[in-house]
């Protein structure tokens, strides 16, 4: 790279350390607001907790609209940054929260409820009454990401206890509920459901991450305390996830498709809360876990930040490569769509988390997927690895330090001088609307803030993974309806293959699939078979299969009459004696 040009590193410097002091000025004033704030939504003490029994968290006082329940992934995503607080030692009187919140999940766990029993499918219900009676209206159910992230808050307390000789009290009580979330991961995690917005049904990547995690670690805290028979199947079922996982990555537009079968962009700030809520220092920048500073992380998060510039009338004017406010996802039409705060913060803890990383690493790599989010900051910049010695290392991350700043000067800049946080702020004026007091918009302050100081949260066992090289089990659909529709099992000798290509094609262009044997048509195009684009550009077909047969295919487009084959060599799958399999090809 040619060196960062000295002059506009100077002038920009001046910029940078202004912004730098507005923003620990609202940090150090908002963060006594946040803390007090989510505490305030939290029962049975809180100020504004609204008659929530003990260890319950509203997601927000608001009666209109009415946010008066408990919802698993807000109250886990909250309750995570408080375990987070107390385990790092930065606050002990958290611990008598963190005791109810255990009684209050291990009462709302036993529920019944729309999704199901606890057995048969309840425990992925999203949202409860704050009297922990079930819900029973209607609603995007099931979301199955409050199990993966309820267990993973419990077992970063669990850990801790371990450590601090207390053993039994996690053997004895949080055991069996943290068991009760990871079999219902590892039993369900390729069933689709509701998103983290609550609007689509299909599969979504916020939810497959953090199912991953959960699985993970908690095969690790199974295997500290004994329970060592649940230990392979959890991580032969987060070897899967962890293959399914790499599905959503579009390789030709540099970024992850939240969810399947949504018919969206796919731009989302699910990757971004992602990333941060599945962080893991010792993985550095493992692009399969995505992790916040991998390349695939950091080209996602600047296309869907990108998303917002032209979109909201309160981002006129600010450059590219400048930070702007950032919502859900750019179709969004909740509220008439607008940014969102813990949304614009994820930005910056991403940020701040892929800083902290750089620097326990010593070193920062530019690769071809993250070179256009890095040439942000300086249109010079190329592939390379910058060590921490060196200038360059200094600049970008300089740059990329003062990037972060940006989304929490922005937040800062739309806080209302209480300093009081909603859900939303508008996209024309900046006022904030929609649910007041959300307790989820507290907790992404504290944990974006802690990030900017260097909080690094514990591991849960990311490094060194590897991503088998065939997923073993595909995702299936599910009706809304609590019962899950069994897979469709193949004739004996024969087996399930889902054929995943991503392959950007013209109106009118379409990808077929032939191959060496009769169900792949032996080789006809003129019969190939043709598959789905409904999760455009990944096109997609299930066929059934011989069992252990080695089988040989292509993908072919069909435009106008015209065929195009793809390049040699010839693909080639050996199929396995049961069950199914997924292959993710990109089109060559
Ligand atoms: C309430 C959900 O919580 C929110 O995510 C969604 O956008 C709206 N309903 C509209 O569907
Ligand atoms: C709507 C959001 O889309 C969803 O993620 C959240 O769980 C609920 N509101 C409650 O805060």
């Amino acid at each position: 790279m040619r060196l960062l040009h000295i002059v506009a590193t100077f002038s920009l410097a001046g910029s940078a350390l202004s912004q730098s002091n507005t923003v620990d000025a609202y940090i150090s004033s908002e963060s006594p607001i946040a803390k007090a704030g989510l505490l305030a939504n939290i029962g049975p003490n809180g100020a504004k907790c609204s008659g929530a029994k003990s260890g319950v968290v509203i997601a927000s006082p608001s009666t209109n609209p009415n946010y008066i329940y408990t919802w698993t992934r807000d109250s886990s995503l909250v309750f995570k940054a408080i375990i987070d607080q107390f385990t790092l030692g930065q606050d002990p009187s958290l611990r008598s929260q963190i005791d109810n919140f255990i009684k209050a999940e291990t009462f709302l766990q036993q529920v019944s409820n729309p999704s199901g029993t606890v057995s048969s499918g309840g425990l992925a219900e999203p949202k409860f009454n704050v009297d922990e009676t079930a819900f029973t209206g209607a609603w995007g159910r099931p979301q199955r990401d409050g199990p993966g992230l309820r267990s993973t808050a419990l077992i970063t307390y669990a850990n801790w206890l371990v450590e601090n000789n207390n053993a039994t009290f996690v053997s004895s009580t949080l055991w069996p509920i943290i068991q009760l979330d990871l079999d219902y991961v590892a039993g369900n995690w390729n069933k689709t459901g509701f998103d983290l917005w609550e609007e689509v049904q299909g599969s979504s990547f916020f939810t497959t991450a953090v199912q991953h995690r959960s699985l993970r670690e908690g095969a690790a805290l199974a295997t500290r305390i004994g329970q060592t028979s649940l230990v392979s199947n959890y991580n032969t079922q987060a070897d899967n996830i962890l293959c399914f996982l790499q599905s959503y990555w579009n390789p030709n537009a540099g970024y992850i498709t939240a969810n399947t079968n949504s018919g969206r962009s796919g731009k989302d700030a699910n990757g971004a809360l992602a990333s941060i809520h599945t962080w893991d220092i010792a993985a550095g920048c493992d692009a399969a876990t995505f992790q916040p500073c991998s390349d695939k992380a950091l080209s996602n998060l600047k296309v869907y930040v990108d998303a917002f510039r032209t979109i909201y009338t309160i981002n006129n004017g600010i450059p590219t490569g400048s930070a702007v406010a950032t919502g859900r996802y750019p179709e969004d039409g909740y509220y008439g769509g607008n940014p969102w705060y813990l949304t614009t913060l994820a930005v910056a803890e991403q940020l701040y988390d892929a800083l902290t990383t750089w620097n326990s690493l010593g070193e920062l790599n530019v690769t071809t997927v993250s070179l256009a989010f890095f040439k942000q900051f300086d249109s010079d910049v190329v592939v390379g690895t910058y060590p921490s010695t060196t200038a360059n290392y200094a600049a970008l991350t300089g740059a990329v330090k003062n990037f972060a700043d940006g989304f929490v000067e922005i937040v800062a800049k739309y806080t209302p001088a209480n300093g009081g946080l909603s859900e939303q702020y508008n996209r024309g004026t900046g006022v904030q609307l929609s649910a007041a007091d959300l307790t989820w918009s507290y907790a992404s302050a504290l944990t974006a803030f802690g990030a900017r100081a260097g909080t690094i949260t514990a591991s849960w066992g990311a490094s060194g993974l590897v991503v088998p090289s065939r997923c073993s089990t595909a995702p299936t659909s599910t009706s809304s309806s609590s019962t899950s529709t069994p897979t469709p099992s193949p004739s004996p000798g024969s087996v399930s293959v889902t054929f995943n290509v991503h392959a950007i094609t013209v109106y009118g262009e379409n990808i077929y699939l032939t191959g060496s044997v009769g169900q792949l048509q032996n080789w006809s195009p003129d019969n190939a078979l043709l598959l789905s684009a409904a999760n455009y550009p990944t096109w997609s077909i299930t066929v059934t299969l011989p069992a252990n047969t080695a089988i040989q295919y292509k993908y072919i487009r069909k435009y106008n009459g015209k065929i195009t084959w793809e390049s040699d060599p010839n693909m080639q799958i050996t199929t396995p004696s049961s069950g199914s399999i997924v292959e993710n090809d990109t089109w060559r």
